[in-house]
């Protein structure tokens, strides 16, 4: 009885991750294909979607014969655009972009985004406000009407470490809620990001109605905080692949 409770459960958990794939690809694709033109600079961003849109890049570049120069958001993208036989760019060469493509972990009705469950907010960010559009690409689990309706482990802030303790203390004490210190796997200590700094996670009230703009801006003030994961007004335009294989766009 163990035994085909435990396959039933784990061949729905794969029928699902299928199902999650199958929507990042989409969309993944349908953004490649209508943002990427011959002769561009493409930020690329991180985490599990964005390894579908370099897939679908790398191939457009080679059969089309195209010339992209892709500029990192993280560690994980600069390998992905190396593995993928892409051309690498940065910031110092390529500090105007014409598109960045990246994934959110949730997207809001006015398309302010939770960013950074992979801790690459900081450069993401940077890489984003260097460009003249940022593509988002999600599946429709990512897709909600206020922030925190989905994304349930909170707004990821990258704080430089001397400072996460006073930091958390005055997050909390100015809009409440809870702050944790992210740890990596195994809880070998704290993660560190590409940046050498700390994660904290802000598990936001959801009762109150925060006012994501200055939320940001005052978050941001505290000294020690290096970034938010909150990207407000940033974004162009947001391609959900939907459960059914149509994409939605915002
Ligand atoms: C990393 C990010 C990612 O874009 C975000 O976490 C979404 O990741 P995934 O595509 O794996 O769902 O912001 O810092």
């Amino acid at each position: 009885w163990h035994f085909s409770s435990y396959f039933k459960q784990s061949r729905s958990h794969s029928l699902i991750m299928e199902s999650l794939n199958e929507a990042k690809r989409i969309a993944a694709r349908r953004a490649i294909d209508e943002h990427v033109e011959d002769n561009s600079v493409i930020g690329i961003g991180s985490g599990s979607t964005i390894v579908f849109a370099v897939t679908r890049l790398a191939e457009r570049v080679k059969s089309e014969k195209l010339n992209v120069i892709c500029v990192p958001t993280s560690f994980q993208a600069r390998q992905l655009i190396i593995e993928n036989k892409l051309c690498l760019g940065d910031l110092e060469t390529h500090p105007e972009l014409d598109c960045t493509v990246d994934g959110a972990d949730e997207v809001d009705r006015d398309l302010t985004l939770i960013k950074g469950g992979g801790g690459c907010l900081t450069q993401e960010k940077i890489v984003a406000s260097c460009a003249k559009k940022l593509v988002i690409i999600a599946d429709y689990t990512k897709k909600s009407e206020r922030l925190g309706d989905q994304y349930k482990k909170g707004i990821p802030i990258e704080v430089i470490p001397i400072a996460y303790v006073p930091v958390s203390i005055k997050i909390r004490e100015h809009f409440g809620g809870n702050v944790t210190l992210r740890m990596a796997k195994m809880k070998a200590g704290p993660l560190v990001t590409d940046n050498g700094n700390f994660i904290l996670d802000w598990n936001f009230p959801t009762d109150k109605n925060l006012d994501w703009p200055s939320v940001n801006e005052t978050i941001t003030m505290i000294p020690g905080v290096v970034e938010t994961g909150l990207f407000v007004g940033m974004t162009s335009k947001v391609y959900f692949g939907l459960p059914d294989g149509s994409v939605k766009t915002t």
